[in-house]
């Protein structure tokens, strides 16, 4: 979720939630680089020879046009589809020469028989039939091997009350005010959190959910998961319910993901501070930890209802959520495992990768302002020749966080207990607690504090990884780094990471900004997209990103909109390699409010799989009178959160050079 800026001004739950988020909750005295910043800037942060020239001012100006004229002369891009032109209406574009079908919506059957959606009558026992809300990360897994068949996995990371209830949001003094909550709201909303699994067939060429399927699953925010790793059964994750430590039920705030090398789904648990209220006892252990990481974020009603989201009632509740969740799709009664090994923060996804060693290594950032980018090494290897010898690798490794130089080196810094100030005389009595209390440890090592680290994405054919900063509008001229060179940086910037010698293990790898986002032609934005970008191909606040077959990078974004950037959010091809880098083009846009999610393509990369999540989120939007989200209402426009799919007229690969 982003800053969802409002045209009339009024202000929506999502915008006063983002009014919480923007706080940022960093408060360690590591250390900024002001003074090197402006030598950093003109040696590295622009493209090299193919600098985006800024206009002065805002409108345009004798040096956009010799960037146009520039423009004419780059390199283009390789990208072969037709530009989207960038703009804010009711329905979804994708460039011509290719279908975009509503593939699942938001209340749609997930089995059989499933009810159907009725809003005016929905009720949580149905919702957890029927496929949940705000659809972000998807994944695709095919069945045996096939290329018209597969199991699809979708994340659904929160609710917006204000959309889904009929009658339940009014509009007063400019603002959207909520009703009054029931039991039987919030358990609606607990049902449409959590994850879809479910299988798709393509027939007479195109893809369709397979209700019959016996892999189709929900998993909610009541589904039974276990703690497994450094942390299960340790006191601070042991509850009235469950005195072991070891069983949580459901997985929370599931925002991006990713896939295993061996198959497996996982689900990232982000902004699950959200979810709780009430006030710790005085002096209870959890006092600093809960500040660290914004418990209770007090969004949601729940613990009005679910003593266990009421943090004086349970206090380590807070503590099982904010992990990686691993599932088994194949498996449609396997228990979810949050992998604890990996960390506990506002994790967006957690992209996986096979290193040269047969070493897993999975990449995660903490999406708040200041927060940092980790990556995890797994111990062992996956084996390719036996799934199940796999099942646990993600227990054991070891978790590192990132520390980005001004010479262009990054650190991947160990957490291990026991190295460093990782010890008892900081409070840090074993890895479990270096674990629960992750940003604090990765304070104490002197992590970079980032621009808001959204997905990070590993490139397995180029050894690069891409880090998606969406925006920091916090950040002031004292608290510049290298890494996060603008202040009030509300357009985001990509960084690219270089892993020594495509070790994506190694713990000294180097690093460069790819593109800082924004209008090229507005000086002050100081954006570097190439030149051969057109005023349709720059974007602002990247979110989340895939790597195609070919090794091509695609950009989906959260928070662009009328009044920002004059644009929604859509997704991006960006070209990362040879005389085009920086270079990016249009490929689809979302409807007005609606942010762009999921970019998944299936291995053959003729199809592409897109989330579009809360369509009329902008704006005095509530469910009664879906015509203040935009004119001309139509529900054969995506306007529920929606999976897209993507195939190009007459079939072939989405995009060749
Ligand atoms: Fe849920 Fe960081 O976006
Ligand atoms: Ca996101
Ligand atoms: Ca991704």
């Amino acid at each position: 979720m982003n800053e969802h800026v409002d045209p009339k001004g009024i202000k929506s739950p999502a915008h006063i939630r983002e009014e919480s988020e923007d706080v940022g909750r960093n408060r360690s005295a590591n250390p900024t680089m002001g003074d090197i910043i402006n030598r950093r800037y003109s040696r590295r942060g622009f493209l090299g020879g193919s600098l985006a020239v800024a206009a002065i001012g805002a409108t345009v100006s004798p040096m956009a046009l010799l960037a146009a004229r520039e423009a004419e002369a780059a390199t283009p891009s390789s990208f072969d589809f037709t530009e989207v032109e960038a703009g804010v209406d009711e329905t979804h574009h994708v460039a011509e020469g290719y279908d975009a079908d509503v593939l699942l919506r938001w209340g749609d059957k997930v089995f059989a028989d499933s009810p159907e959606f009725d809003p005016q009558n929905q009720t949580a026992e149905k919702q957890a039939r029927q496929f949940g809300y705000n659809n972000d990360y998807i994944g695709f897994i095919p069945i045996e091997g096939a290329d018209d068949r597969g199991i699809l996995v979708v994340n659904h990371e929160y609710t917006n009350a204000e959309l889904m209830f009929p009658n339940f949001a009014t509009v007063e003094d400019g603002e959207v005010k909520l009703g009054e909550y029931t039991k039987e709201l919030v358990d609606i909303e607990i049902a449409a959190h959590g994850g879809t699994i479910i299988e798709i067939r393509k027939v007479d060429g195109k893809w369709q959910p397979a209700l019959d399927s016996r892999y189709n699953r929900r998993i909610t925010g009541e589904t039974e998961t276990s703690l497994s790793g450094p942390v299960a059964g340790h006191d601070r994750v042991k509850t009235n319910a469950d005195p072991s430590g070891t069983k949580v039920f459901g997985t929370l705030n599931n925002c991006a993901g990713g896939l295993t090398p061996w198959g497996t789904y996982l689900l990232a648990e982000e902004n699950f501070h959200g979810y709780f209220g009430g006030e710790l006892p005085g002096g209870h252990r959890e006092t600093e930890n809960y500040q660290r990481i914004g418990v209770p974020g007090g969004w949601y009603e729940w613990a009005a209802f679910h003593d266990r989201f009421d943090i004086s009632k349970e206090p380590n509740e807070a503590n099982r959520f904010g992990w990686i969740v691993e599932v088994d799709p194949m498996d449609p009664n396997a228990v979810p495992k949050k992998r604890t090994a990996l960390g506990r923060f506002k994790h967006e996804g957690c992209e996986t990768v096979v290193n040269g060693d047969g070493r897993v290594v999975g990449y995660s950032g903490d999406d708040e302002r200041f927060d940092y980018v980790y990556k995890f090494v797994t111990a062992g290897t996956f084996n390719p020749d036996d799934r199940a010898a796999n099942a646990d690798l993600l227990d054991d490794g070891t978790l590192h966080v990132a520390r980005f130089d001004e010479d262009g080196t990054v650190e991947w810094m160990p957490l291990v207990h026991g190295e460093g100030p990782l010890t008892a005389e900081n409070g840090f009595e074993s890895q479990a607690d270096v674990l629960i209390e992750t940003r604090r440890a990765a304070d104490l090592l002197g992590a970079t504090k980032m621009d808001r680290p959204e997905d990070v994405q590993p490139n397995p054919t180029t050894g690069k990884v891409y880090v998606m900063l969406t925006n920091n509008t916090k950040r002031t001229e004292d608290d510049l780094n290298a890494a996060n060179p603008r202040a009030e940086n509300a357009f985001g910037h990509i960084i690219e990471i270089t892993e020594t010698d495509g070790d994506f293990a190694s713990t000294r790898s180097t690093w460069e900004v790819l593109v800082k986002c924004g209008d090229p032609s507005v000086a002050e934005v100081g954006a570097t997209f190439s030149p051969a970008t057109s005023e349709n191909g720059w974007f602002g606040m990247p979110d989340n990103a895939a790597v195609d077959a070919d090794g091509r990078l695609w950009i989906s974004t959260d928070g662009n909109s009328r009044d920002k950037t004059g644009r929604t959010d859509g997704l991006w091809a960006l070209e990362t390699e040879g005389e085009a880098r920086g270079t990016s083009k249009l490929f689809f846009r979302v409807p007005v409010g609606a942010e762009m999610c999921g970019p998944y393509f299936t291995p053959d990369a003729e199809t592409l799989f897109l989330a579009v999540q809360h369509p009329g989120e902008e704006g005095a939007a509530t469910f009664e009178d879906p015509a203040t989200r935009w004119p001309d209402f139509d529900e054969t426009l995506p306007v529920r959160p929606s999976v897209v799919v993507v195939t190009r007229q007459g079939g072939g690969k989405i995009a060749t050079s």
